[in-house]
């Protein structure tokens, strides 16, 4: 099984269901689907598939740089944000790192492969699931290399506060601890700009940001990374293998961060139907629901008798469980916001679960 959500074809066929007839809850995808700016573009340019993308992305970097007010030397695209995760364990090599947990699963995995002793650090339901200064604590006990830290987190949909991550920014930049950022969802949050535009000079921060949830382009691929460390920047795309960016990405890219009007409506939707699901989910005895901040919902159900991920594939809605999450185990799920109408399908048949089992 994938340790990721979104595996719909793998479920499809594990359970003889047709996969055109599941509703995927367990990708945060956004359902509005790409913006119309992108299929337009694609239709127009069928042509760049004949050539190769030009391998300093040179545009898209501009592009991103300029959405950031910051110097293209200080960004690095890449295939996706887990790309650059890789990229920069590869750079950084650290002998040391710290992992919150529970957290995505692939800062793991590139550690894993650059030999780095891990060390985790558990968020627990006692703090909320937020990380807090005892964190700092650690750092200076346990003197990492590096650390990662997801805002909003994945899979719980915090957000720590900023005053917090001033405080952890300026703590690590003060020990040369290289603090890596995984800002995938934090455009989502329509007040909040993460900490790019405080810290885009900082030496041991790396800012991560994916195009690909907010935009709907996970087939695509697209995210960046963002550093005031300039000469560890050149020294990434040095090791890279080239082209990893398609020329459909690179191109979109370059008009993504500029779409205000696909942002304006993104955080329109968001804000009527993540209130939607908090509310409903939050009103069932059965679960504690955690405040979202981003496109998803994080919830344990507390009927130990119920199996929700099995009895909502019934209805062919497809959940996140998070039993492969470090730190969590099987009573927790998380899941998607998508449309009103399939929303309220989800709390419908939720409804069901829980009246007969
Ligand atoms: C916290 C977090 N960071 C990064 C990624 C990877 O994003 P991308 O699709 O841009 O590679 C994900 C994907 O689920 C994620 O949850």
């Amino acid at each position: 099984m994938s340790e990721h959500g979104g595996n719909i074809i793998e479920v499809a066929q594990q359970y003889g269901l047709p996969a055109k007839e599941l509703i995927d809850f367990s990708a945060n995808i956004n359902p509005l689907g790409a913006p119309e700016r992108v299929n337009a573009l694609i239709k127009n340019n069928l042509s760049c598939i004949e050539k190769y993308p030009d391998v300093e992305y040179r545009h898209l970097h501009q592009a991103i740089a300029k959405a950031h007010q910051c110097n293209c030397t200080s960004v690095m695209a890449g295939n996706g944000a887990t790309e650059l995760i890789y990229a920069v364990a590869r750079y950084l090599k650290p002998k040391r790192a710290l992992l919150l947990i529970p957290g995505f699963a692939e800062y793991r995995r590139a550690l894993q492969q650059v030999g780095a002793e891990i060390i985790d650090y558990p968020l627990t339901e006692d703090t909320g699931f937020q990380p807090d200064l005892h964190l700092l604590d650690t750092l200076s006990n346990i003197r990492p290399d590096c650390v990662f830290i997801a805002t909003p987190n994945n899979p719980t949909g915090l957000m720590p506060d900023r005053q917090f991550m001033q405080v952890l920014v300026e703590y690590c930049e003060a020990q040369g601890i290289s603090l890596i950022i995984d800002e995938a969802f934090i455009d989502f949050l329509p007040n909040n700009r993460g900490v790019i535009p405080q810290f885009i000079a900082a030496q041991h921060l790396y800012v991560l940001r994916s195009l690909t949830k907010f935009f709907a382009i996970p087939g695509l691929r697209l995210g960046y990374l963002i550093s005031g460390n300039t000469a560890g920047i050149t020294e990434m795309k040095k090791q890279r293998e080239p082209w990893s960016i398609n020329a459909f990405a690179a191109l979109i890219g370059e008009i993504l961060l500029d779409d205000h009007t696909y942002i304006a409506a993104t955080h329109q939707w968001l804000r009527s139907q993540q209130h939607y699901l908090w509310t409903h989910l939050s009103a069932f005895p059965e679960l504690t629901v955690w405040p979202p901040s981003a496109n998803f919902l994080f919830f344990r159900c507390n009927k130990p008798d119920i199996d929700l991920w099995h009895s909502l594939l019934k209805h062919r809605l497809l959940i996140r469980h998070c039993q492969n999450y470090a730190g969590l185990d099987k009573r927790y799920y998380r899941i998607a916001v998508r449309s009103e109408r399939e929303n309220q399908r989800l709390i419908a048949a939720m409804q069901q679960v829980f009246a007969h089992g």
